[in-house]
């Protein structure tokens, strides 16, 4: 059965068929449902082995739990992940595309509605109690956090810019009190203390209601100092004067561990060879000096991580206190991941590469097998279905996610059903978070702006994206897992054939998917194929490489492609568009006119 399945049948009383926003009446007196924790750090690796400098973490979670080995963002940047984490919408359908106005931020997550339509409010109409401190969203800030409040929340303590990546001059904001500044205090340190507060009110409650605990530590993320930053950043120009990153700032008590770590020498790190794409593959080869610092920046990075690992310590060891371990999950994740030094590039993020997108998610709880490594594709959008699933509520028709499974049972089956892409976009510039290097060396490189795909089934594993200047990646990661050789760049030798099948048969099919994907909504985004094959006879791109739709690909569809870049969702820049009601297209260059 299900493992929300049996939650469900405990919560008998309320309707699991509704599916309007209204409350759903009184809740059974003796409450079953199970309480939620959500750990949420910022710009956290995988790549570079973060979670093995964390051993509470390691003993809590990873033996506790199942990690998730195949969870990615669908953007890697802060605000947009984090929207499309609380709402199960990729961002093209939440438009929050960036981490500040116009395009993004709290201001942009306001105007566009969600402030009423996300997933604490969900969660307080199914009857469930919600806290949450630490960093919610980006240009949240000390002058317009109150026009207006974040709604959802029976208890909250925000971070706030210009504060919020200040290590050692944090400013939260707890309710509707103003906000205070904590001086002197280490950011995670600070938070902690709220984090066990908060849980400790939920506890008076959790005989009869279930809570939910969110908790977004600032650590890993670069530091920045408040001195940099006011109010009022016009355009692009003005952030890139203001914004001055800095790594990040550990407790002193961490300031001296592994000082011999260094970023792991993977083959894509500081390359001889330049590799990628557009901007990416114009950088220079780092230089040791260069490489010196960004092994510091990583250092500092574990230190930081050393906080939020006590923080987890602190938190299971309450949960044990309060004999609340056994009907509780608790899901550590973080926003977008991290490179320093892969492709040459500086420290930051922003990109459609593994070490960006791809993300630990660690779950543990009722039901969730110790010690499982699950090797499904999982995504942020599938997060908020997952949470409303595990305490009954209604699954909305309009995610783009669907909910995980967590018992080991499920996931086993799941294998055979679930999605096996991942869709990634991103729009508007890359930061660069280290020290600039070169003369003249600009901080911010527009034009970064792309949509990709990931796909993994049993026999491929790749990653093909198409940027606004209209280059395109392709990288067979069964071969290739660094993303060393983009098959389609023209100083690439591609191979005559992919799973026995020509290569560019193989990119249609690749093309046409994200065609679908880069403006799916709802189902659409979990079953692409579904809307190309409408009777149902294509599940995967394995079925889809039939020869008798090499036509269908090949001749028929138009490709995806740009007319311009943009800072963000703007329509009329992004060519062709897909529409589920049939196959329409405005105009578009062919698929042979750049194969
Ligand atoms: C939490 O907030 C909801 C919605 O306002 C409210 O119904 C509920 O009673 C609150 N819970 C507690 C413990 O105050
Ligand atoms: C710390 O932040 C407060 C505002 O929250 C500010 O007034 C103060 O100047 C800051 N201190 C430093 C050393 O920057
Ligand atoms: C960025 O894109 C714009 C619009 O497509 C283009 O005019 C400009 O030349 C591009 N800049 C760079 C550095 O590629
Ligand atoms: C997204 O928001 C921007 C900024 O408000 C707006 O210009 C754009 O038209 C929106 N895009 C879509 C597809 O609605």
């Amino acid at each position: 059965m299900r493992l929300s399945s049996i939650i469900n049948l405990a919560v008998a009383g309320i309707s699991l068929a509704q599916s309007d926003q209204k409350p759903l009446g009184p809740q059974p007196k003796s409450n079953k449902r199970p309480n939620i924790i959500f750990i949420l750090t910022d710009d956290q690796d995988l790549h570079m082995d973060s979670l093995k400098y964390t051993p509470f973490i390691q003993k809590h979670l990873i033996k506790e739990g199942t990690f998730f080995s195949r969870h990615y963002a669908t953007t890697a940047v802060c605000c947009p992940s984090r929207v499309s984490l609380w709402t199960g919408k990729q961002a093209h359908n939440t438009n929050v595309t960036d981490v500040n106005p116009p395009y993004g931020g709290y201001p942009k997550f306001i105007s566009q509605g969600f402030n009423d339509n996300f997933l604490p409010v969900w969660l307080q109409q199914v009857g469930v109690d919600t806290y949450y401190t630490g960093k919610l969203f980006n240009a949240h800030t000390v002058w317009n956090y109150h026009s207006p409040f974040v709604n959802g929340f029976n208890g909250s303590d925000f971070l706030l810019d210009p504060y919020t990546y200040s290590y050692l001059n944090s400013t939260y904001q707890r309710n509707h009190d103003e906000p205070v500044s904590h001086e002197g205090k280490h950011t995670v340190d600070v938070l902690a203390s709220k984090a066990f507060g908060f849980l400790d009110e939920a506890v008076k409650h959790a005989a009869d209601r279930p809570f939910f605990l969110g908790i977004a530590p600032v650590a890993p993320h670069s530091n920045v100092e408040a001195a940099t930053l006011d109010g009022d950043l016009g355009d692009i120009g003005d952030i890139e004067k203001a914004v001055v990153f800095t790594p990040p700032v550990p407790a002193e008590r961490h300031a001296h561990l592994f000082a011999d770590e260094k970023v792991p020498r993977h083959p894509n790190f500081n390359p001889e060879s330049p590799s990628g794409a557009n901007w990416v593959r114009k950088l220079p080869r780092q230089s040791p000096e260069n490489v010196e610092y960004n092994d510091h920046f990583f250092r500092q990075r574990i230190r930081t991580l050393q906080s939020v690992d006590e923080l987890v310590d602190g938190l299971f060891s309450r949960l044990e206190r309060y004999g609340l371990l056994d009907n509780t999950y608790v899901f550590y994740t973080t926003d977008n991941g991290y490179h320093i030094g892969h492709h040459r590039m500086q420290p930051g993020k922003e990109c459609g590469y593994e070490e960006d997108i791809h993300l630990p998610l660690i779950v543990r709880g009722p039901g969730v097998e110790a010690g499982k490594v699950a090797d499904i594709v999982t995504t942020h959008v599938d997060i908020a279905p997952t949470l409303l699933d595990l305490v009954g509520a209604p699954i909305r028709a309009d995610f783009d996610g669907e909910a995980i499974p967590l018992g080991a049972e499920e996931i086993d089956a799941a294998a055979e059903t679930r999605h096996e892409h991942v869709t990634v976009e991103y729009w508007g510039f890359a930061a660069s978070e280290g020290k600039l290097w070169r003369k003249g060396e600009s901080r911010l490189t527009l034009n970064n702006t792309y949509k990709a795909l990931r796909i993994i089934g049993e026999e491929y594993n790749f990653y093909y994206s198409v940027w606004c200047n209209n280059e395109h990646e392709l990288y067979d990661l069964k071969t290739d897992p660094y993303q060393l050789h983009n098959l389609l760049h023209p100083d690439e030798a591609a191979p005559t054939e992919i799973l026995g099948v020509p290569f560019a048969k193989v990119v249609s099919r690749l093309d046409s998917l994200l065609f679908v994907l880069k403006s799916c909504k709802g189902q659409t985004c979990t079953r692409p194929w579904q809307a190309l094959h409408p009777t149902g006879n294509v599940q995967n791109l394995k079925d889809a490489l039939a020869q008798r739709f090499d036509h269908f690909y090949g001749e028929q569809q138009k490709r995806v492609s740009y007319d311009r870049c943009e800072l963000g969702y703007i329509l009329d820049a992004e060519g062709p568009q897909f529409e589920t009601d049939g196959l329409v297209y405005r105009h578009g260059a062919r698929w042979d006119e750049w194969v």
